[in-house]
């Protein structure tokens, strides 16, 4: 009898119910695997293949992020903070289908008034005197921006950035970032960049000069474990910049926007950059966008020059409408508010936490929400990541230092689900307080050993086929 080939579903996405079979879901769980290994990326189906869950995203709603049979996580990491709203907020679904029916793109010769008005909104809650805006497609798009403003703008060639600091990874923000394994292979590094410790005024007063055009800073820095600036660090950094005629930027792509428990990560420090670099939350977790917004010291340096930047698609109507309903949600509905409260009692649960499970964690860094909890052990992030999501919690270790797990939970959340991602990370802290040393070695093993054998299999399932 001949077999009858199964259709193609990966063709028809838009004829599949919202919820499908387990067979159908597997089967698209199978074909959308390989498409990525054939033509995107090898590492994250491998990782989903050996976690051998249902982690398909297929649809979305507040904190949830659904597989194709209906499973549920509630998504506390979100592209590294993006989804402050959650997922799809209405107002901004509505807002970006409304403007898709006028115009969707721009010309790029015309004028567009929600370009102009999410301008208008961003320079009003801007911090003083931050009134100028550039908007680009992605924070690295705008960190770049950023670099290029403050070269323009003060004829100088240096850029200072911070061992792990974050910026992208383009060359000119691997550049300025300092985490070797993102840069290496990608040398040489853009020229007049240097790399300095964090919180470190001594290594600023060495590293910027009259020669450097901009100091790159995040009020608080992701990749070291959330570290925060303090505000005597961010007062002489300013102090300095001054003196030598430097610019200041700093880098709020992720802490910006309420996500480290203030409007802008800068805010309790009271220190004003020159330029401010603002993205993930401004997308309302829907239409990606970023933004340069800088002052008139700034913007006299851009010359005599019609524009100092372009973009076919950088502040585009569809953008903006979601950017400016994002930023109506935060200011109007209390979202802001909502994000503040809930980062003051994540705060004072790890504190309690902190004392409750000195086996399983040993500190908690970062601001609002935007967290990062060490664990005593490296080893025990990826357990950590492991058992929150097994009780349907996403959050993550870090790759670069497994010892950090971040947590970066949405300002909607209503008390139930802050609750359930409470328990689940607690429940979490407690299981793995009862592990020993060589329960954890067991695990990690067990890992290790499960991921090659699916490699293996995967590497004769292709032999078999003659790839
Ligand atoms: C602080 C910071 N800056 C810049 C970026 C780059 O933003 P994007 O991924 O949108 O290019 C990120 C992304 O995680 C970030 O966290």
């Amino acid at each position: 009898m001949q077999s009858v080939a199964k259709p193609d579903l990966l063709s028809q996405l838009y004829e599949l119910p919202d919820k499908l079979s387990p067979e159908q879901a597997k089967q698209l769980m199978e074909e959308t695997l390989r498409a990525y290994e054939d033509h995107i990326d090898r590492f994250l189906p491998l990782y989903v293949r050996v976690l051998g869950e249902e982690m398909l995203e297929w649809r979305a709603e507040g904190a949830w992020l659904y597989s194709p049979t209906g499973e549920r996580w509630m998504d506390c990491l979100g592209a590294g903070g993006v989804f402050g709203l959650g997922f799809r907020h209405p107002k901004v679904v509505e807002a970006v289908k409304k403007q898709i029916d006028r115009v969707g793109l721009s010309s790029r010769l015309f004028i567009n008034p929600v370009t102009a008005a999410l301008a208008k909104k961003l320079a009003g809650l801007a911090p003083e005197g931050l009134d100028q805006v550039f908007f680009a497609n992605s924070g690295t798009e705008s960190l770049e921006a950023a670099l290029k403003l403050a070269r323009l703008a003060s004829g100088k060639p240096g850029i200072v950035g911070t061992y792990y600091g974050y910026h992208g990874m383009s060359i000119a923000t691997l550049s300025i970032s300092g985490l070797e394994a993102w840069r290496k292979g990608t040398e040489p590094a853009v020229g007049g960049s240097a790399v300095i410790g964090f919180n470190d005024i001594e290594q600023v007063r060495k590293a910027v000069t009259k020669d450097t055009a901009a100091l790159v800073l995040e009020p608080v820095q992701w990749a070291s474990g959330c570290e925060v600036a303090t505000t005597e660090y961010l007062k002489a950094v300013r102090e300095h910049c001054d003196k030598v005629g430097a610019f200041l930027i700093f880098d709020e792509v992720q802490c910006g926007l309420g996500r480290a428990g203030t409007l802008w990560g800068c805010t309790p420090s009271g220190v004003i950059p020159d330029i401010l670099c603002v993205g993930k939350i401004l997308s309302g977790g829907i239409m990606p966008i970023a933004a340069v917004v800088y002052n008139a010291k700034v913007r006299y340096g851009e010359r005599d020059r019609p524009q100092f930047n372009n973009s076919s698609y950088g502040g585009n109507p569809m953008s903006c409408a979601a950017g400016l309903a994002a930023l109506n949600v935060m200011t109007d509905d209390g979202v802001l508010d909502r994000a503040i409260e809930l980062g003051n009692k994540l705060g004072a649960i790890l504190d309690e936490w902190v004392k409750k499970y000195p086996k399983a964690l040993k500190s908690h860094r970062g601001a609002g929400l935007m967290r990062c909890l060490e664990m005593k052990q490296p080893s025990m992030g990826s357990v950590m990541q492991d058992y929150a999501r097994k009780r349907h919690v996403i959050v993550a270790s870090m790759m670069h230092m497994p010892q950090f797990v971040r947590v970066s939970p949405p300002f909607t959340a209503s008390d139930e689900e802050f609750d359930f991602f409470l328990k689940a990370v607690e429940e979490s802290l407690e299981e793995i307080s009862r592990m020993s040393l060589m329960d954890l070695m067991r695990y990690n093993n067990d890992f290790g050993k499960h991921a090659q054998q699916v490699m293996m299999q995967l590497a004769q399932d292709r032999a078999a086929e003659g790839h």
